[in-house]
């Protein structure tokens, strides 16, 4: 599975690997090629907030995030890529964590469902859209969903329903709650370029 994910991994954000391992090179942190057992460093900003933590460098983004950080909104679905349950902000851009190395953060600003909205204010507004549509039923896919429709807006592709469920399609919902996601993304569009 490791093996998988590391293989995977510059399909999903093409471009940050070779960066995180010149920043990594460049700090003189160990080659684990040559120390299987070594941990690195790593610099994150996760949600606003700077943390340091000693990892494996196999470690996926997701794993690190719900266990080393207990943010636990971004759900493990299928851990290949496949779901989208596990979808966060890597620099603003949606990536899928379960493929993301946590190294390959290092150095860069990670948002996560957690992170979107100040803790006691207002909802975000695709939050808040997802409840006035009933854009959900058990839940587990919504942290994803979300996630990916708020950089969906941002990257210009609200324009129609057809391009919603086009860029939506990453994100599997078993319980098909399609029809309230789409409302909910339409609603929240115009609400978040007001912004
Ligand atoms: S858990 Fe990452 S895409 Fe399914
Ligand atoms: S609300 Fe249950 S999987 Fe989407």
């Amino acid at each position: 599975m490791i093996g998988a994910a590391l293989a995977s991994s510059s399909l999903v954000q093409p471009g940050t690997a070779a960066p995180a391992r010149a920043q990594g090179a460049a700090a003189g942190r160990a080659n684990p090629g040559t120390n299987p057992g070594a941990k690195l460093t790593v610099n994150l900003t996760v949600n606003g907030e700077a943390r340091q933590l000693s990892l494996d460098p196999r470690a996926s983004l997701l794993d690190t995030l719900r266990e080393g950080l207990a943010l636990t909104g971004a759900k493990k679905g299928c851990d290949h890529g496949q779901c989208g349950a596990c979808t966060v902000h890597l620099e603003g851009r949606r990536v899928a964590s379960c493929l993301t190395l946590a190294v390959q953060a290092d150095g860069r600003a990670v948002t996560t469902i957690e992170g979107i909205a100040p803790e006691g204010g207002e909802l975000h507004p695709m939050q808040q859209a997802f409840i006035d549509h009933d854009a959900l039923q058990c839940g587990y896919c919504t942290p994803g969903q979300i996630m990916a429709a708020i950089a969906l807006v941002r990257e210009g592709h609200a324009g129609s329903p057809q391009e919603i469920r086009e860029y939506m399609s990453g994100n599997l919902c078993r319980c098909g709650a399609y029809a309230g996601i789409l409302a909910a993304i339409q609603d929240a569009a115009p609400k978040m370029r007001r912004a």
